[in-house]
This record gives C-alpha cells, sequence and structure tokens, in this order.
C-alpha cells in the first residue's frame, strides 16, 4: 500500500477560532507575535478520516440525544489491543467528559479528604489542581535527573507508600513534561510497591500513543491482572489525534466494584451524555486514523531532530531526551538565570511563549516545556532567535 500524504507544514491560523495555545488569555495581550510553545496540542489539522466523518455527522443535520455508536469499543480494544498488545474486556470501559474529571472522580471515590495523593514531580500541572481542589494532601515523590534522564526515586516511593494516609498515586506515562516512556520494569517496580501497601494506581495515560521509533509504551493495567485490578486507566484520543475539544475520554477499570463505583458517580453528576461529534470523531480517529498518527510521530520526529541539531551548538541549553509525547523539556539551569528573569528572557529575547518550569513543581525551576508539534518552518525559526538571544548573552 503506498503511504498516505499528510501536510504537517501548512501554516494554518488558529486565531480563527479562539485556539487557546494562540490566545492572548494565554499569550498576553501583547504576544502576537510569539512562538506559542505552551499549551498541548498540535497546531496541525486534524486526520482527514476524522474530518470526513465529522462532514457526514453534520450533513446529517439531526443531534438530538444518542447512545454510544456501536463501532465505538470495537475500534477502541482493537486499537489499544494492535497497537499497545492490551487487551481489554469492553464491559470495563466508561466513558468520560476528560482525562482530568477522571482523575478527580477517582481521587473523590477512592480517597478520603485529607489523605495523600502521591504525584511524581516535574509533573503536569493540572495534577497538584486536582489533589488540592479536591482537599487532598499533594505528596512528592520528585524523579531523579541522572546522566540526562529522568527516573522514578523507588526508595522515597517505598517510603512514602507505607504511610498509610496515602491512598493513591498518579502515574503520568508517557511522563509529562520529562518525555519517559515508563519501561516495564519500571512499572512492575511501582506496581508490587503500591500493591504491597494498598495504594490504588491512577495511570493518566493520556499520551501513550506518541512515541519516537524504538520507545514502547507499555499500558500501565497490562501488567497483568493484578496491576488491572488495582489501576484506574485514563485514556483519551486528545492528544494522539489533536482533537482536544472534539472528544471525550474514557476509564477503564477492571476491578468490578470500582467500576460500579464510577458509574453510579457519573450517575450522580450526569456526566454520562454523549457528544454527536466526539463520538465521530473518535470513532474516526480509532478505527482509521493510524497512518495520519503515523506520519504525525514521523514529522514531530523531525522537529525533535531538528531541535536535537541545534541545541547542541548553543550553549546553556541542553534537551532533555523525550522518548514520547510532543513536548520537549528544556534544560536552561547553565544560563545561571532565576525562573523569572528565564521566563523574561524567553519571553522578551527570543520571542518564545513556553510552560515555566516551575509550574510543575519546584524541581522544575531553570527548565521550559517547549511543545513541538508545529509547521517545522515556525520552530525553526523559534530556534533562530533563541541563538541570536544566547549570542547577545544573557
Ligand atoms: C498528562 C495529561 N493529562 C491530562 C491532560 C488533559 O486531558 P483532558 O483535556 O482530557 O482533561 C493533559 C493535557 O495537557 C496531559 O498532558
Amino acid at each position: 500500500m503506498t503511504p498516505q500524504r499528510f501536510d504537517f507544514d501548512e501554516d494554518i491560523d488558529r486565531r480563527d477560532v479562539p485556539a487557546l495555545k494562540w490566545h492572548p488569555m494565554v499569550l498576553g495581550a501583547d504576544g502576537a507575535d510569539l512562538f506559542p510553545a505552551g499549551v498541548a496540542d498540535m497546531d496541525f489539522r486534524a486526520a482527514p478520516a476524522i474530518l470526513d466523518a465529522l462532514q457526514e455527522r453534520l450533513e446529517h443535520g439531526v443531534f438530538g440525544y444518542e447512545a454510544v455508536p456501536e463501532g465505538l469499543y470495537p475500534a477502541l480494544t482493537h486499537w489499544l489491543d494492535e497497537r499497545h498488545g492490551w487487551d481489554v474486556t469492553p464491559g470495563h470501559i466508561l466513558r468520560a467528559p476528560n482525562v482530568l474529571n477522571i482523575l478527580a472522580i477517582a481521587a473523590t471515590l477512592f480517597t478520603n479528604e485529607g489523605d495523600g495523593i502521591i504525584v511524581q514531580p516535574p509533573v503536569f500541572f493540572d495534577f497538584f489542581d486536582v489533589i488540592a481542589e479536591n482537599r487532598r494532601r499533594i505528596v512528592e515523590n520528585p524523579l531523579i535527573l541522572r546522566a540526562g534522564r529522568y527516573e522514578m526515586d523507588f526508595d522515597g516511593l517505598e517510603q512514602l507508600v507505607a504511610e498509610p494516609r496515602n491512598r493513591m498515586l498518579f502515574l503520568c506515562n508517557p511522563h509529562n513534561p520529562v518525555g519517559r516512556v515508563w519501561r516495564v520494569e519500571e512499572l512492575q517496580r511501582l506496581d508490587a510497591l503500591c500493591r504491597r501497601h494498598g495504594v490504588l494506581v491512577v495511570a493518566d495515560e493520556i499520551h501513550g500513543d506518541i512515541t519516537f521509533p524504538g520507545r514502547r509504551y507499555t499500558p500501565f493495567a497490562a501488567l497483568g491482572a493484578k496491576a488491572a485490578r488495582n489501576c484506574i486507566s485514563c485514556l483519551s484520543p486528545a492528544k494522539s489525534f489533536n482533537i482536544a475539544s472534539c472528544c471525550s475520554a474514557f476509564t477503564i477499570v477492571a476491578d468490578d466494584a470500582r467500576r460500579a463505583a464510577f458509574q453510579a458517580e457519573n450517575s450522580r453528576l450526569t456526566v454520562n451524555k454523549n457528544n454527536a461529534f466526539a463520538s465521530v470523531a473518535m470513532l474516526a480517529a480509532y478505527r482509521d486514523g493510524g497512518p495520519w498518527l503515523e506520519a504525525a510521530i514521523n514529522y514531530i520526529s523531525g522537529n525533535l531532530a531538528l531541535l536535537r541539531a541545534t541545541l547542541a551548538n548553543l550553549p546553556g541549553v541542553t534537551l532533555i531526551e523525550p522518548e514520547g509525547t510532543f513536548l520537549a523539556w528544556l534544560d536552561f539551569r547553565a544560563l545561571g538565570f532565576e525562573p523569572e528573569e528565564l521566563t523574561a528572557f524567553l519571553r522578551n529575547d527570543a520571542a518564545w511563549a513556553v510552560t515555566r518550569g516551575e509550574a510543575f513543581g519546584p524541581s522544575g525551576a531553570g527548565f521550559a516545556r517547549v511543545n513541538i508539534a508545529c509547521p517545522r518552518h515556525r520552530l525553526s525559526a523559534a530556534l533562530d532567535r533563541l541563538a541570536k538571544a544566547l549570542s547577545r548573552g544573557p
């Protein structure tokens, strides 16, 4: 079969719609000329298969209440099995509005107020908000940066899981922002520790489909039946297919009692309605979106290569090599800036709008997260500006 071609170089003006990444709300009123590399979505048009399916649904013209389309769960289970070797029982899948909603429901259902939820910073900042806003305690087990690569601190984890009021762990797999795709042995170690102490794992695997060549994402629940029963898996096509504003999410809960509790909570909160466009987009993504996703990952790998090659010649900035996600975690510590000076340097001197490292926890100070899922010429221009700014000296 000839590979399909998709145009990721196309310049699409996302200001034609209220895209957050490009919005004054995120960039500031004077931010129109910045390289928008903060919000975690892609600047690429969605897969033609998704656009065609949405168009067809739109033309139908009737948008009353709907059930889940028959093909959706089979498409999802086939995707998970074929791509990730994960054999999911369709009856274990529940729909959710979005992944953060799953985290919030899991926290409130399976822990009590004041209980600790373990996170491994630097980690996706919304984990902190979900925990705090639901009146649970943020318990940090920071990752260790060793020879340019982040690892879990298993000694620290062993102590934290042994504390009886630490009841849950939010796993980010692959890990936003440091780009680790956790290996089977790492996940097994985490699983053993958590199960030994009755700590429930909530596995946010929203970035699972996006891994670079040679890396393989292992769904936590695919480790085995025991791990699966001690896990709430969170999945969504939002990142993989760039459809965050027109999709919903899935949770996979193998434990019957927990799944029943989840279902009852969804019903209590009335978050169990279906959006026709979300259903259609998700079905098309999982059934027909594979070739587009592969091409997108290939293109993002090209952007990563450009970033890697450019930074290799820029003193003071180090790329933490991502194994997955379209997010690059850059280490600026050698420049010796205070965090607010770094943000100001990137914004004012290089015209970059990034996510500042300390948003991911104190260990992120001196780093920045940069979204590289954009047309290559835009990344290239941004890198030229960074090089010039650095050559002028901090
Ligand atoms: C790790 C992680 N989880 C969850 C989300 C948000 O997911 P949702 O929009 O489905 O709530 C993001 C978005 O950046 C993310 O990076």
